[in-house]
């Protein structure tokens, strides 16, 4: 498993205050799937809490695979006993494969952080949260946050990959806000040929019930700490309960890309000499310019 965990913010959930603590979340939380255990609260055997959450388990999975964008919340009980859930499938999930996961993802969770009254689990097709504490669901907030860091490295110019890539998941997250009523979206990015690498994938979600503005600013959260945790990594996750995105070499998506970006200028190329002749722009010059002009605005406001 080529992922290792850089960061780790349950917030409002995990505060972790003994060194020892940190190494055993670490360790727990270090293979795929990603679950984050909560440290505030255990529920007991066969408490209604227990209950609860099985009501919520044997209903989530199938209730999800009818909803419109494979997304479900839920609460059952009454304080204290309440529980309240989040789920969410990829975007390129399907319904079959979604229920499937999220069935597992109960299973698991109850395994990996047992008696926990709060936690979160991200698997590659879905993620599921839940939590004694309904406000945190409700003021949409993105608790659960972990970032995993692809530790194979970019060794040739990896500042040109590193302002693609950034770009990339800047164009994805703008299109999963604002082009997508699922908040969904994929993307491929050129990296010109010659390089280490081809092409550079992404991919970027927020829950449905955001605004797309929201949504933006959920994303733009964890994009701006994309050039910390990623720079040099060939791949990377940030994922939240309420927002998240990935980047790699590879293709990791099921659907159709829906975000393409042109290989940015060689940086070794010394620059254009101006046109001879009157100088018509093509819209194609056009966006190629735009493109690469995006890309490094983006790379600044990354690594500032
Ligand atoms: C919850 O249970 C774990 C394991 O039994 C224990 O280490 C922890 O202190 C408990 N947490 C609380 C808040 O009671
Ligand atoms: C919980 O219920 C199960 C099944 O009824 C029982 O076997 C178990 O002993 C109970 N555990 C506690 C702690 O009450
Ligand atoms: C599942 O869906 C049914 C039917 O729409 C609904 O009555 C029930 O409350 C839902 N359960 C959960 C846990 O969402
Ligand atoms: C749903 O997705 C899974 C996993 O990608 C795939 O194996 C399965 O064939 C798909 N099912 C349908 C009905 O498309
Ligand atoms: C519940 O969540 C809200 C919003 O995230 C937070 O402000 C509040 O402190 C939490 N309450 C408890 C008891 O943790
Ligand atoms: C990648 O770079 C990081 C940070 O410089 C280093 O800790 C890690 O060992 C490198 N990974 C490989 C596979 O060389
Ligand atoms: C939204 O989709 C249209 C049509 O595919 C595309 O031209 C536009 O650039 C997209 N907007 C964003 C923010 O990605």
């Amino acid at each position: 498993m080529p992922y290792t965990q850089t960061h780790n913010t349950m917030s409002h959930l995990v505060v972790v205050v003994a060194s020892l603590a940190v190494v055993l979340l670490a360790r727990c939380a270090a293979a795929y799937p990603w679950h984050l255990c909560g440290t505030a609260a255990n529920f007991t055997a066969n408490s209604t809490y227990q209950a609860n959450l099985g009501l919520l388990a044997a209903a989530l999975p199938k209730n999800i695979s009818s909803s419109r964008h494979l997304f479900a919340t839920a609460v059952v009980g009454a304080a204290p006993d309440q529980v309240s859930a989040l789920a969410l499938c990829r975007g390129d999930a399907n319904a079959t494969a979604c229920s499937g996961c999220l069935a597992v993802a109960f299973q698991d969770v109850q395994n990996q952080c047992a008696y926990d009254k709060d936690a979160a689990i991200y698997y590659d097709p879905c993620a599921l949260y839940y939590s004694s504490n309904a406000t945190s669901l409700a003021s949409m907030d993105n608790v659960g946050r972990t970032n995993r860091v692809n530790n194979q490295n970019v060794t040739s110019d990896p500042g040109r990959f590193n302002r693609q890539a950034a770009a990339l998941v800047s164009a994805t997250a703008d299109y999963a806000a604002y082009n997508s009523t699922r908040r969904y979206a994929s993307g491929e990015a050129d990296l010109g040929v010659g390089g280490q690498f081809p092409r550079v994938y992404s991919w970027a979600q927020c829950t449905p019930d955001l605004t797309p503005a929201r949504c933006r600013g959920c994303l733009a959260g964890l994009i701006a700490k994309m050039s910390r945790r990623f720079t040099g990594s060939v791949g990377g996750r940030s994922l939240g309960v309420r927002c998240s995105y990935r980047y790699e070499t590879y293709s990791f998506l099921d659907g159709p890309v829906m975000v393409r970006l042109a290989a940015p200028p060689s940086s070794a190329a010394p620059a254009p000499a101006p046109a001879v002749g009157p100088t018509v722009p093509t819209p194609g010059a056009v966006a190629g310019g735009e493109s690469s002009y995006y890309s490094i605005l983006i790379f600044h406001l990354v690594a500032s």
